[in-house]
């Protein structure tokens, strides 16, 4: 399991270093996740907030939706892992 369900906030996320995996919730009961590696140039992603995944290098944000970049120098999106939702738990598929 990488997290329960109440861990990831609702219109935000989380970032699991350890994993390598941001999960966002940006719709209720609707959850996302994403490689934390930067796209631009392989920062870890440092935090989620105000509808962004942020990394603090060099100032890219990608969508807690689909990971798109939404600002700063990344051009391509976080890519998307598969996710498997049973009950309040939280694994990768
Ligand atoms: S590595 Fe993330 S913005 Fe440059």
């Amino acid at each position: 399991m990488l997290a329960k369900t109440s861990e990831i906030p609702e219109g935000g996320g989380l970032v699991l270093a350890d994993q390598g995996v941001v999960i966002t919730q940006p719709k209720p009961g609707m959850f996302n996740a994403f490689s934390s590696s930067c796209t631009h140039a392989g920062c870890p992603v440092d935090n989620v907030s105000d509808g962004t995944i942020n990394c603090n290098c060099h100032g890219s944000k990608f969508s807690i939706e689909d990971g798109s970049p939404v600002s700063g120098p990344a051009q391509t999106p976080l890519p998307e892992k598969p996710l498997i939702v049973a009950g309040s738990k939280i694994s990768l598929g």
